[in-house]
This record gives C-alpha cells, structure tokens and sequence, in this order.
C-alpha cells in the first residue's frame, strides 16, 4: 500500500519540502514503502533503514541545507566526469550523489562487495541493505574480524579489483568497511574518483596508510612495499 501525499510527509522525519518531495517520488516508484529507523547521522548525510515489501533498503538523503558543499566542490571539481561542474549548492549534492550511484555500480561490477545501487533522485540514495534480517552488518571498527589475516587478504583481493579498474575509494578506513558475515563490504563510495583525478595517487596513499594502521592494530603483519607492489601492478 502507497501512502498519500500528506500522510507520506507527516510520517517521514523532518527534511525540507523539496526533500520530502523526493522521498515521496521514490517511494511512488516502489523504491521503497516507508523510511523505517535513522542508522545514522553522518557530517552531510542521514541514512535510515526503509521497508521495501518485506525488505530493507538503505536510504541515504544528503541534506540540502547543511551539506559543507564547499568541501563537497573541492573533492568532486577534479573528478574528470565532474569537469567543469558549477558551484552551486544543490548542483554540487545531485552530483555527489549520482556520482555515489555510479561508483557503486562501477565497483560491483568490477567484482567488489558493495551494496547494489538501486536508485537516486536529486540528493537521495536508494542502496541495498547490508544485513540480516533487521538488523544491520557493524562497521569493521565496532566488529572485529575473528581471523583478522583472513579479513585483511580479502580486502586487499577487492582493493586490486578497484585499482584494475582505476578507481581509488577516497575516503576508505575502519569506519566505511562493513564486516558483513566476516566479508568485508566496502561503503560510502561517495569521494572514489578515477585515475584522471590529479588526487589519485594521494587518496591511495591515504587510504592504504587508514588501513595498515587498522588492521595493524589487530595484529596482521604488513610488509607495505608488498601489498603496494600487489595492488598497483598492472
Ligand atoms: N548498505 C548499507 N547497509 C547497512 N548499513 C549501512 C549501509 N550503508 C550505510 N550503512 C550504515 O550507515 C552508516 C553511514 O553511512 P555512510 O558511511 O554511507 O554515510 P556518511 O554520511 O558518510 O556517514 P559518516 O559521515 O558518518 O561517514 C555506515 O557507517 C553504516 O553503519
Ligand atoms: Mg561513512
């Protein structure tokens, strides 16, 4: 059963009007039925938990009014898809969110574990829901690997698949790696860029250097030069 108009924006959390709006065009696509729980609050998004018949979906919403959009611009200007993007608020969220949904696509074809992309509208993610049942798969910070080794060799499988394909994540650490059944689940594709981007090779250093310090943590032995060598080999 869809919900009407008004009952849908009295039902749904406090977004702005053109927000709502969007919501309420997804749900009327049968993306989704009704946003459920917040998962969380991050520095420019709200992600929530939203029944799809008897599913879950992720419903990511970038906000309009309090996204640093500035900072936003600074990363996605040098993406090459981006060029000559405006600087504009609401142009700069729409495009970091497509460029979300694509990235998610693009990964998972290339072989990565990342939640199917299902939909976007505007400043609104539609993704698969990571989990079991209701409740949903712990970033690798808050649930530690059992075999950490284990876990670290099959990030590193799925961060050569991302490098074959010239894509670096961008903003990869402990916090946007699920541990999903003691598979890592790579999330928050919203800062992967390509090769092209003059930032490439800096945003893998970035990203390799988050990792080895996590999984250092745990105990896996690193031999940096290696896993680089690994990865980076064409
Ligand atoms: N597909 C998913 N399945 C299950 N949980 C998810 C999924 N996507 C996101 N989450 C949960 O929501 C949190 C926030 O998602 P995400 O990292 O994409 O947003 P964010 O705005 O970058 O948040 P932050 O700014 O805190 O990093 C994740 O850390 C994870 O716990
Ligand atoms: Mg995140």
């Amino acid at each position: 059963m869809r919900p009407d108009r008004e009952e849908f924006r009295t039902r749904q959390h406090v977004f702005d009007q053109f927000t709502n709006r969007t919501l309420f065009e997804l749900s009327s696509h049968n993306h989704f039925n009704q946003l459920q729980s917040p998962l969380s609050t991050g520095k420019e998004s709200n992600v929530f938990t939203a029944e799809k018949g008897k599913k879950l979906v992720i419903v990511k919403i970038y906000r309009l009014q309090t996204c640093d959009f500035r900072r936003m611009y600074e990363y996605i200007r040098y993406d090459p898809r981006f060029m000559g993007l405006e600087n504009n608020r609401r142009k700069i969220i729409f495009a970091w969110c497509r460029r979300e949904y694509s990235n998610l696509l693009l990964a998972e074809e290339a072989g990565l574990t990342v939640p199917h992309a299902l939909a976007f509208q505007n400043n609104v993610l539609v993704e698969k829901f990571i989990g079991e049942k209701q409740e949903a798969a712990r970033k690798v910070k808050d649930h530690m690997p059992e075999d950490p080794e284990d876990f670290w060799q099959q990030t590193v499988k799925q961060l050569k698949k991302l490098r074959a394909i010239g894509m670096v994540h961008g903003d990869l650490s402990a916090f946007n790696l699920l541990n999903f059944q003691e598979k890592p689940v790579f999330i928050d594709l919203s800062h992967t860029t390509q090769e092209r981007n003059p930032r490439y090779n800096e945003l893998w250093e970035r990203d390799l250097h988050a990792l080895f310090t996590f999984f250092r943590k745990l105990g896996v032995k690193i031999d940096e030069e290696a896993v680089k060598k690994e990865i980076f080999k064409r």
